[in-house]
């Protein structure tokens, strides 16, 4: 694939506060930018950042096909820049594009842009423990027709972001019994922008009550844990560790296919199997609810501290060397070449010799 690159003139790095980075504002100065037109992707292109034009009858604005990524990069200590399985976010992405019927993007050349992004922006990408740069891989429909159909354009955009951990303490989980995210024949495993939107409402009233998100239960019998939305979820049983599984209706998050991985790695007990609320309520009255938490590419491993059920509020005191901080230090040390990746997961943006 060759990239036409317009570079700015003036970074913005020197002017950036790297020490205190809030999640999701600061931007990096180049984007990569491609567009679908008459069946086929166009010349790619790495320019500054900038606003995009958008017709107000923009298909995405009016009936959301829309799908992302999120992936990271970091630097080892020779300070060359790591992605993180590449492959598996462009496998992924595409899997949302089949489902939402928009086309699907070679991986080589969705690794390639990432790979150029992250070249490009290596005085962006921060070395603080457990910060990285964040890149946003995004399509979204551009056809201007205001009837329900898949779009025959669309624009892909991959944003870089300097980021710190989505979440900097532990979170309290209210599993709702009202609102849900996703159920089966749905589009819960995709990684689209309505699955976000649909969230919204029942997290605002999640925060009132003095919670920090929601846990989604199944859509058919509010009786099974599914996700968080901006996370997967894990429950440690007695020495078993327990994710549900990815049935249609859950996202099927990279860090928690790494967490899966790892454990086994390591001899744990692991199922995917349902896990129902009642099955967390009865483990936690009998004393055998070790921990809960959560995993996801920005929220990397958080411990959850309360899950308010109906009339329960479980409560937990995360320890400072919870399997959820050991998982984390163990991917952020992969991430970074501090601890050896038997998996194949950390990609170098270029050979040492160009370093
Ligand atoms: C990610 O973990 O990369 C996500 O896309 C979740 C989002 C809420 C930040």
């Amino acid at each position: 694939m060759e990239i036409v690159f317009n570079q700015v003139k003036d970074s913005r790095r020197s002017a950036t506060d790297m020490t205190n980075i809030p999640f999701g504002r600061v931007f990096t100065d180049h984007m990569f930018e491609m567009d679908f037109r008459d069946g086929q992707w166009l010349q790619p292109r790495i320019c500054p950042v900038d606003a995009i034009p958008i017709h107000p009858a923009n298909l995405t604005l009016h009936y959301g096909q829309s799908i992302f990524e999120g992936m990271k990069a970091s630097k080892n200590s020779e300070g060359i820049p790591l992605l993180f399985r590449p492959e598996a976010h462009a496998h992924r992405l595409n899997a949302s594009a089949s489902r939402m019927c928009m086309p699907n993007i070679e991986v080589e050349d969705f690794v390639e842009a990432c790979r150029q992004m992250v070249i490009i922006e290596k005085d962006w990408i921060p070395e603080q423990e457990g910060s990285a740069l964040y890149l946003r891989p995004f399509m979204f429909a551009t056809d201007e027709f205001l009837g329900v159909a898949p779009s025959e354009t669309y624009k892909f955009i991959i944003l870089t972001l300097p980021v710190a951990p989505y979440y900097s303490k532990p979170v309290k989980l209210y599993a709702s019994t009202k609102y849900i995210r996703a159920a089966q024949g749905g589009v819960g495993e995709a990684k689209t922008a309505g699955n976000y939107a649909a969230s919204l409402f029942a997290s605002k009233q999640a925060r009132a009550k003095g919670f920090d998100q929601v846990l989604w239960l199944d859509g058919k019998e509010f009786k099974y844990a599914q996700e968080v939305g901006t996370m997967n979820i894990f429950f440690v049983i007695g020495d078993v560790v327990i994710t549900p599984p990815t049935d249609g209706a859950i996202l099927k998050g990279i860090t928690r296919d790494c967490f899966l991985h790892i454990l086994n790695q390591k001899g744990y007990k692991v199922e995917e199997r349902p896990i129902s609320m009642e099955e967390v309520v009865t483990a936690n009255d009998e004393g055998r609810l070790q921990e809960v938490f959560g995993s996801g590419t920005a929220a990397v491993a958080v411990d959850v501290c309360q899950i308010g059920y109906r009339d329960t509020l479980i409560e937990l005191q995360p320890a400072a060397d919870s399997l959820a901080q050991q998982l984390k230090t163990e991917i952020n040390g992969m991430r970074t070449g501090q601890i050896p990746d038997t998996f194949g997961w950390v990609e170098p943006a270029f050979a040492v010799e160009n370093a």
